[in-house]
């Protein structure tokens, strides 16, 4: 809790571990967020005043996790209609700060919506930002909520596959409040075994490149007070072997509408592990994360990020260390080449149930998938 930046005239600072907020100080409308990259170091706010800042807090994943980069693209574009900034041009920079996540664009759209329905009704400039912040708003509290009811839903579907157990979870990547405006999607789940008195043991993949698991779940995990045990994540192999996992609960950053599944890359060697050895693999998200407008999996954009992030070992933030955030040690001969997907697609046929705030489809084909969709939130 080394540094925090106030952004208010009086000098106090608001309480941190937050995700994200907006706040309106004399100077002017904010979007604050608790930059990923420091943790767990430091718990650091950013502060965006404008777009731009925020596009370059998405691309660093500064803020991240499909849900998170939802709100934080409906915020955005509220952010440039509340300062005067061209909203369109907004629109177009945040939709395509990252291209997996299929959120970003959704969250953006439906401020964007808001924002011309109220021009069109014939709304000021004014007018028409409050509409979009309202949006923001609206989608921030429903995906909170969304993450309430994945937590049901999901905790009921294990104790439906494994009886009175204390369950054993494997994850991956990270999918708890810094990626939502609640608990959390896979995560939350996790976190209801935990209070349930149901969970056994989280093991955590570390998440090579750039360590979610070790840095952010981890520290998730810690907070909550869960037993939990991290692992390289070539190191899952073994565990399946050893017949320690239960099952194993990750999130997703976009379903295709035959139930194909976009997640951080090394969730299908996860999913193949899985089948082989017996193991539920279920998957937990909004419906948000869902793309109907997507067929498959093979036309489902995998965002390709810099071969630093594998010819070097990203050094976790040290404070005081003269190192930035996300810099990294070569490890590798110079020129070498690195192939770095962000995230890969795991096939329905591998998927054992996706659990969303609307119910659970299992097994996974495309008409649960969109039997699913048109389902009231309730479910
Ligand atoms: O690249 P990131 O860190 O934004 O990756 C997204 C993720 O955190 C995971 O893929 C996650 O499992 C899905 S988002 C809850």
């Amino acid at each position: 809790m080394a540094d925090q930046h106030s952004v208010f005239a009086d000098g106090t600072t608001p309480p941190i571990a937050v995700a994200l907020r907006w706040e309106e100080p004399p100077e002017g409308p904010v979007l604050v967020l608790l930059d990923q990259t420091r943790l767990p170091a430091e718990e650091v706010e950013l502060v965006c005043t404008d777009v731009q800042v925020l596009v370059e807090a998405i691309r660093s994943l500064a803020v991240r996790g499909a849900p998170m980069l939802g709100i934080a693209g409906a915020y955005g574009v509220a952010l440039a209609a509340a300062r005067g900034f061209d909203v369109d041009e907004a629109v177009e920079l945040l939709s395509h700060a990252r291209p997996t996540a299929v959120n970003l664009a959704y969250g953006v759209r439906r401020a964007a919506t808001a924002y011309h329905d109220a021009l069109r009704a014939g709304g000021d400039d004014k007018r028409a930002a409050a509409a979009a912040l309202a949006e923001a708003r609206a989608l921030h509290a429903e995906d909170a909520e969304a993450s309430r009811r994945m937590a049901e839903h999901g905790l009921a579907f294990l104790d439906e596959l494994l009886p009175g157990g204390r369950y054993r979870i494997l994850t991956h990547c990270n999918t708890g409040a810094l990626v939502s405006g609640g608990e959390g999607t896979a995560f939350a789940v996790a976190g209801a075994a935990h209070r349930a008195g149901q969970l056994r043991r989280l093991w955590v993949d570390e998440t090579r490149p750039l360590l979610q698991g070790a840095r952010l779940t981890a520290y998730e995990a810690a907070r909550a007070g869960m037993a939990y045990t991290l692992l390289t994540d070539n190191a899952a192999g073994s565990l399946f072997a050893a017949g320690q996992v239960d099952a194993v609960l990750i999130g997703a950053d976009r379903i295709a509408g035959d139930g194909s599944v976009a997640n951080k890359v090394g969730s299908y060697p996860l999913a193949v592990l899985a089948r082989y050895h017996h193991v539920p693999f279920v998957v937990v998200a909004p419906t948000s994360t869902v793309d109907l407008a997507t067929p498959d999996g093979a036309a489902i954009e995998v965002e390709q990020r810099s071969g630093h992030e594998v010819t070097d070992v990203t050094v976790p933030y040290v404070p005081g260390s003269g190192m930035e955030p996300g810099a990294g040690v070569p490890v590798a001969p110079l020129g070498t080449q690195a192939y770095n997907p962000a995230f890969d697609v795991t096939p329905p046929e591998l998927v054992t149930a996706i659990v969303t705030e609307k119910g659970v489809v299992s097994p996974v084909t495309a008409d649960g998938i969109a039997e699913l969709c048109t389902r009231s939130s309730t479910g």
